[in-house]
């Protein structure tokens, strides 16, 4: 089914009035991509789909993983964190968090290279259910194999020297549980991060703090280019001078912030 205009108007309006979602900055064309997926998979129309989330009102893309994207961590590990590496202490946010697990990576990369206990984590999303689960911070197992691949390819090996190995035990972080399928953060990781609910589209700087850096990633991939300069701009005022911003594979920063920031591959560093 192809979705006019006209539908996507309707929608996003009886989203407006029937729910807290505001989806009105939101770039049509993701957007419609996204609805025509839930459609399909719901086998709905955009009348019932409206019904259906009057009733249940959550329409946000959560999809996340442990080491989401190996190679972003690889230059965390090497060219960003070491950057913060003497600092007293260094404030971290992830906007956008979903279900946490870009969080827990964060905090075992930190913890790896012995800067854990200098960081404040915090985490934010718009959708309380997922930071619900993250605060839990426990995961289906053999859904999300894929995360101990993630694990070993940042942790365990040496992109640039693959004979050396760190053999870093899973559980030094969480632990596997195939009879009851999950994969759960140990209590030292789930009980560090402030976790709070927070609309990129509204809200400023909830955590009243200052920040080194910020991840981003795979959230502005929705929002269009007014709401995204409206978000860099949030970014760049609560960031120190010289602080970070890393978005998703996808994304980077056109349009006027351009040039307030130095790019360094999905990184921009303050200037
Ligand atoms: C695809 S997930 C990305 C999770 C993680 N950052 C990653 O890259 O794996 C996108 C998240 O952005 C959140 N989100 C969407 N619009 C938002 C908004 N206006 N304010 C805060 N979070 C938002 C969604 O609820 C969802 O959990």
């Amino acid at each position: 089914m192809v979705i006019s205009d006209q539908d996507l108007q309707y929608f996003v309006t009886t989203l407006k009035n029937s729910s807290k979602y505001d989806f009105s900055e939101y770039s049509d064309k993701s957007l419609k991509r996204r609805l025509q997926k839930v459609l399909t998979d719901f086998n709905l129309d955009i009348t019932g789909l409206i019904a259906a989330i009057k009733n249940k009102p959550e329409f946000t893309v959560n999809t996340t993983e442990l080491f989401r994207d190996p190679q972003v961590w690889h230059t965390l590990r090497s060219r960003i964190l070491p950057r913060f590496k003497n600092n007293k202490n260094i404030n971290i946010w992830h906007a956008g968090c979903s279900t946490g697990q870009e969080v827990y990576s964060m905090m075992i990369l930190l913890n790896e290279m012995e800067m854990l206990d200098k960081a404040k984590i915090f985490a934010s999303d718009l959708n309380t259910d997922v930071l619900e689960a993250a605060k839990k911070g426990e995961y289906k197992y053999r859904f999300n194999i894929g995360y101990l691949d993630n694990f070993d390819k940042v942790i365990k090996q040496n992109p640039l020297n693959y004979e050396e190995f760190n053999d870093v035990p899973y559980e030094k972080y969480f632990d596997i549980d195939k009879p009851r399928d999950t994969i759960t953060m140990k209590k030292q990781l789930t009980e560090k991060p402030i976790f709070r609910k927070h609309d990129l589209v509204k809200d400023g700087n909830l955590f009243f703090a200052k920040f080194d850096l910020i991840l981003c990633r795979n959230v502005i991939i929705y929002f269009n280019y007014s709401l995204q300069n409206k978000v860099f701009e949030l970014f760049h005022k609560n960031l120190y001078n010289k602080g970070i911003l890393l978005l998703g594979m996808h994304e980077t920063i056109l349009g006027p912030w351009a040039n307030k920031f130095e790019k360094m591959g999905q990184a921009y560093i303050k200037k």
